[in-house]
This record gives C-alpha cells, sequence and structure tokens, in this order.
C-alpha cells in the first residue's frame, strides 16, 4: 500500500514571527488582485500563495497565509485550504532539491514505487523528509501532467521522465555532483514521441 503525500504544517518552533510581501512581490501582489473580478477576491489566493512560496525559500508560514487572508479580505479558513490541499505548496521547508514523485495510476503502472524506493535508499530520506545536508526533499505527489512519460517526478522546476531506479540513481549523483542535467525524458526518445521514434 503506497504511502500518503506529506501534508503537515511546519511546527511552531520554526515559523516566521511575521510575513509581508516584499516591495516587489507587494507590487506584484496588487496586479495579481486586479486580473480578477473584485466580487471574488479568492480567485487570487492560488497565485499569492505561490508568490509567498518562492519569497520564502519555497515554503509557506502560517503567517503568510494569514497575511494573503488580510490582504484578500477573506476568511482565513479559505487560504489555509488551498494551502494544504494542493502539494504544489510546501507547508514546511524543502531541500535545496525537492524531489516529487508522481504515483498516480500511469506512473505507478510504470514502476513509480520503484523510484520511490530507490530514492530512499540513495538518499536515505522518507516521504516528508530532507536530508541532513538540506539538499534534499522528498515528496509523493498527483499527476503531474505528463503521464505519457511515466514515471515522471519533478525536481524544483523541471521534469524527469521515462525513468527507472537506475536512471533515477544517476539523475541524482550528477545533481549531487553538481553536473548539467537532461530535463524531460531520460531514454532516447524525444518529447512524447512513441517509443519506436
Ligand atoms: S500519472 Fe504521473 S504524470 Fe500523470
Amino acid at each position: 500500500m503506497s504511502e500518503n503525500s506529506f501534508r503537515k504544517i511546519a511546527d511552531e518552533s520554526i515559523q516566521p514571527q511575521e510575513f509581508k510581501f516584499s516591495k516587489l512581490n507587494l507590487d506584484k501582489a496588487v496586479n495579481i488582485k486586479k486580473n480578477y473580478p473584485s466580487n471574488y477576491p479568492e480567485s487570487s489566493i492560488m497565485p499569492l500563495l505561490m508568490l509567498a512560496q518562492a519569497q520564502n525559500n519555497g515554503w509557506v508560514p502560517k503567517k503568510a497565509i494569514e497575511y494573503i487572508a488580510n490582504f484578500l479580505k477573506v476568511p482565513e479558513i479559505k487560504v489555509l485550504e488551498i494551502a494544504t490541499f494542493y502539494t504544489m505548496y510546501n507547508l514546511s521547508p524543502i531541500g535545496n532539491y525537492h524531489i516529487e514523485v508522481c504515483t498516480t495510476t500511469p506512473c505507478m503502472l510504470r514502476g513509480s514505487d520503484e523510484i520511490v524506493k530507490a530514492c530512499k535508499k540513495k538518499i536515505g530520506i522518507n516521504i516528508g523528509e530532507v536530508s541532513e545536508d538540506k539538499k534534499f526533499s522528498l515528496n509523493r505527489v498527483e499527476c503531474l501532467g505528463a503521464c505519457v512519460n511515466a514515471p515522471v517526478i519533478k525536481i524544483n522546476e523541471n521534469y524527469f521522465e521515462d525513468l527507472d531506479p537506475h536512471s533515477f540513481d544517476k539523475l541524482i549523483e550528477n545533481l549531487a555532483k553538481g553536473k548539467e542535467l537532461k530535463i524531460g525524458p531520460q531514454i532516447k526518445r524525444k518529447g512524447s514521441e512513441p517509443m519506436k521514434g
């Protein structure tokens, strides 16, 4: 049976005491808000959470949730329920390389559980954990939208596809050595073309 993705709000001891958008991000936030009808302020919650996450080293603290609710004048629960539902919002600190393994049906049928195991073996972390050197973190996510190239993982902003435990190991070794990575399929095919070209 698969483990679930890890959705736990960071411990109080590491939550920042305050959060507010930087001047630059505040300007962006004001513009984001203008993109949506003024009678539906909730529409801006998702892009504003992404903005807050980017400003806070890749994770959303509780104070950012509170701040966005105040900024949009919506109940805090509206922001909290979105932040805690979607795995693209990290609720606790992540590593420099945040690995998200898709384990939805097409990826599962093509060996994603083996990728999760390879990750645990190679880096020594479980779902929801960060490595001691803070270099890597791991989570399990739902469909990343690249099913035709299953199994798929995402590391920070990039997709790595058509993986097996061996190519995954190699990927992590190259990442740890700071080598340039081959983004996309890890086999010979280009993009999503048929396996036989
Ligand atoms: S099921 Fe894994 S990318 Fe869609």
